[in-house]
């Protein structure tokens, strides 16, 4: 179920009541002891009566950690199910967005498929941003795609001038250490006041606002980027 982002009280009602009913609430950590940040958004939530489960998710780029963690995960959410539990995995935002869920989903369906699994939406961190920064995400005839930042200046650039020509919002994922050279080239652009940077949405130290604002220097990994470059020709 997706939770927050940040907030506690962007959970829905059906996510809320889902946790208050299950047996074992399990959540991703990057390490052993690790804290979780879905854990910790829907903490109020939990009741002390309730086992948790924590998945450690490594985050490497190796291929293999990651594939062995997700199947792991899945066996371990599949027994306490097979045995009459019921069991929430927590994620942060939407469930079905650049999630660790889906992996965990794949994997449920692949080597478990008798497990009985049910998805509940969450509010994904640019929908979030984009209600906290006041802006309109895609209107009439406009396209939005959300995406991780490209990996180099060139891929940036080439992908800036695909959403100018076809009317194409951007929302940037993974924005963090690429901040400092994603800056430039939005200011070369003349973009930085129509774009708007949102770091940590949600939270109580969430740093949001007009792109220009923000120094080119290397940014935590929870930030993002809407990048708007035109209006629709029919407004109020
Ligand atoms: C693996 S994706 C998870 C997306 C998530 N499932 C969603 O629906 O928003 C992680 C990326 O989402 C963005 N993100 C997630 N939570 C955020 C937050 N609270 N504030 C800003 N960006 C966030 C960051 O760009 C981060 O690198």
């Amino acid at each position: 179920m997706g939770v927050g982002p940040g907030d506690p009280d962007l959970l829905t009602v059906a996510a809320v009541r889902a946790i208050a009913a299950a047996d074992l609430v399990a959540y991703p950590v990057a390490r052993e002891g690790g804290e979780g940040m879905a854990a910790t958004i829907a903490a109020p939530w939990i009741g002390p009566q309730q086992s948790r489960l924590p998945l450690v998710f490594p985050m490497v780029a190796a291929t293999e950690p990651r594939r062995q963690a997700w199947l792991a995960a899945a066996d371990q959410l599949a027994a306490p199910v097979a045995a009459g539990h019921s069991v929430v995995l927590l994620c942060e935002g939407d469930v079905s967005l650049f999630a660790t869920a889906s992996y965990v989903l794949l994997a449920l369906q692949q080597h478990h498929p008798d497990c009985p699994v049910h998805l509940l939406p969450g509010i994904s961190a640019v929908a979030a941003a984009a209600a906290a920064g006041a802006f309109p995400l895609a209107m009439q005839q406009e396209g939005l795609l959300i995406r991780p930042t490209p990996e180099s200046p060139e891929a940036l650039e080439a992908l800036l001038a695909l959403a100018a020509r076809e009317q194409w919002l951007l929302g940037l994922l993974k924005l963090g250490h690429r901040w400092a050279w994603v800056r430039p080239i939005l200011e070369a652009r003349g973009l930085l006041d129509q774009a708007l940077f949102a770091q940590r949405v949600g939270w109580p130290d969430q740093l949001l606002g007009a792109a220009a604002a923000v120094a080119a220097e290397e940014q935590p990994s929870f930030s993002l980027l809407l990048v708007r470059q035109g209006w629709p020709a029919v407004l109020p």
